[in-house]
């Protein structure tokens, strides 16, 4: 079993932000969470470093465009550490093996007549790195301020035969719904190919752009950026090698399970220039990609832009609430495919909620009345006697009314962005009083891992955090209709009290397993504090027995509360 995703190289023109990191999370919970279901994973990453908006930040800072990208690429790749993206191979586009590969596409293409040289007048975005035809005109016939700086020139250039491609794309698109998801991006996909109009410009004269990729036929020319910048996805999983390893690196993988990207970066470029050159190549239809499109962070309800000033800065963030803080909300309050506002108070209030309460809570609890009413330890006499136990003291159900407000004020399954909050605490009020006995708690606790799995399986993210954050609330609420201070007190309920204790134990072991590829390190840190192995989710899903003779670890705060100054 083989897993392969990828996320778009981002441009080396500027710092990581925090859309960038958002892409870059997102992959990598996708990736742990197959490595955690014992799929053998490729995850590449990496940046885009040609092309004329990186040549003129060079020139800007009066430094070459390699000394340029390389120093930036540094922000990039620290960054990734802090927030541990656990990317398996790095596609920097000036590589030597990358440049080798584009260029050999090239002559090949040339020798099937698939590229042309050509003769064009017209407009062209220097920002976007595109020409512009009448379509990209405004109403009032000037190009938008999105284009940036529009110039008009003649030139020759090397062209792709695109549109060679164009029914052939249709027909694909119309069979394989699934090369894109979310369905509704598939449907903007398909509207756009109808579009297509054309071939496409691939390379651009020396004259005005040197950094980029040498055309192995035609030395007054550098390749179009993102026909270069698209290749990397092959070109880094081993495609075009002579080494026999990494040729069949590439044929085990290839072909990929997810190429995340942006919703911006769809149409034209992942969604029609990629298949279609995959197309010209000689890739089969059964051997393209899946694109997955995310949509984007906004700020304050409008595009982050640098000309609005409100970029979101992920490094920042990072260093001020903690890679767990930041991946965790990045995951939370955004669904799949849709758009979201970044909002640093909602970040903390996940964190203190959901985090620190819910999570934090129930393990520094747990273990504190593990040390307080059983020394660290429980035997395998204790074990054993609690399996067996039956009938723990539940509060009464004419209790429950009060005993639900009290855990949800210790972890509120707080809303997630596209339902009601009294939905959602209804739905929770049911699952705690469903939760009657021991085994029901357990069954509770599998449903969630299934439940859980389903929704990772199709990144479904936001959900499958909702999914846990539900677990939490049950555990908590189950503390407290419990009440295992009370059981200490009374010596015939000792196995009772066990039984409590383990429950909650294995529910906590339950809840930072699945966070594993969501906060990866805190979640290694909970499970040392409950010295329990991580339950597995590799093929069927079961609770691991409790440990015959289990001795607790010290509990110390995994994550201490957020408590946020007033400015005035
Ligand atoms: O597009 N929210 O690079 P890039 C969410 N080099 N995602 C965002 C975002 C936001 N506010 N802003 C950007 C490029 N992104 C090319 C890719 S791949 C062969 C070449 C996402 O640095 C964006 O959608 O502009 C893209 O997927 C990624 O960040 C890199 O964007
Ligand atoms: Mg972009």
């Amino acid at each position: 079993m083989k897993y392969f995703i990828t996320t778009a190289i981002d441009y080396t023109n500027g710092a990581p932000h925090i859309g960038h990191a958002y892409e870059k999370i997102l992959a990598d919970v996708l990736a742990r969470f197959q490595r955690l279901r014992g799929r053998e994973v490729f995850f590449l990453t990496g940046v885009d470093q040609h092309g004329q908006k990186v040549q003129q930040a060079a020139e800007k800072q009066g430094v070459s465009p390699q000394a340029f990208t390389d120093q930036v690429s540094q922000h990039f790749l620290k960054l990734w550490e802090q927030l541990s993206v656990s990317y398996d191979a790095w596609a920097a586009t000036t590589e030597e093996k990358h440049r080798r590969v584009v260029k050999n596409i090239l002559s090949d293409l040339v020798a099937r007549d698939w590229l042309y040289k050509a003769s064009y007048s017209g407009h062209y975005s220097i920002r976007q790195e595109q020409f512009l035809t009448d379509k990209e005109r405004g109403e009032d016939g000037s190009f938008g301020p999105e284009w940036g700086e529009v110039v008009f020139f003649e030139e020759e250039n090397w062209y792709f035969r695109l549109s060679r491609c164009k029914e052939w794309l249709l027909q694909f698109l119309e069979k394989h719904p699934s090369f894109v998801v979310p369905e509704f991006r598939g449907n903007e996909l398909q509207n756009a190919a109808a579009k297509v109009a054309g071939d496409l410009c691939i390379s651009r004269p020396k004259s005005r752009l040197s950094w980029g990729i040498e055309f192995p036929f035609d030395a007054n020319f550098v390749t179009y950026v993102w026909f270069d910048a698209l290749i990397n996805y092959i070109s880094f999983a081993g495609y075009g090698s002579e080494d026999a390893a990494e040729k069949a690196h590439f044929e085990k993988y290839w072909p990929c399970d997810h190429h995340l990207i942006g919703k911006d970066i769809m149409a034209p470029a992942h969604g029609i220039y990629w298949p279609c050159m995959l197309h010209a190549i000689g890739f089969a239809d059964d051997q393209m990609p899946q694109l997955l499109v995310h949509g984007f962070w906004n700020s304050r309800g409008e595009k982050m832009s640098k000309s609005l000033g409100n970029i979101v800065d992920p490094k920042l963030l990072t260093d001020r609430y903690g890679a767990s803080a930041l991946r965790y909300y990045m995951m939370r309050d955004i669904v799949m495919g849709r758009d979201a506002d970044f909002n640093e108070e909602r970040l903390i209030n996940r964190y203190n909620t959901e985090l620190s309460n819910g999570l934090g809570n129930l393990v520094q609890r747990t273990l504190s009345m593990v040390f307080r009413y059983r020394a660290g330890n429980l035997s395998s006499k204790s074990t054993d006697a609690a399996n067996n136990c039956v009938a723990p003291v539940l509060a009464s159900s004419s209790m429950n009314e009060t005993l639900v407000e009290k855990a949800s004020s210790c972890c509120a399954p707080s809303t997630p962005c596209s339902s009601s909050p009294s939905a959602t605490l209804k739905t929770d009020f049911k699952n705690v009083t469903l939760s009657a006995s021991f085994e029901s708690h357990r069954q509770a606790d599998l449903a969630s891992i299934k439940e859980y799995c389903e929704q990772m399986e199709t990144s479904q993210v936001h959900a499958a955090l909702e999914t846990i954050v539900n677990l939490l609330y049950r555990a908590n609420a189950f503390v407290d209709t419990t009440a295992p201070w009370k059981l200490a007190k009374d010596s015939a309920a000792a196995d009772q009290l066990d039984g409590v204790l383990i429950t909650l134990l294995q529910s906590a072991r339950v809840a930072a397993s699945l966070l594993m590829p969501i906060i990866p390190v805190a979640s290694e840190e909970i499970l040392r504090q409950l010295a329990l192995e991580p339950i597995s989710l590799v093929g069927d899903i079961a609770i691991p027995a409790f440990p015959q003779n289990y001795v607790a670890g010290q509990p110390t705060p995994v994550f201490p509360r957020i408590v946020v100054e007033e400015s005035q």
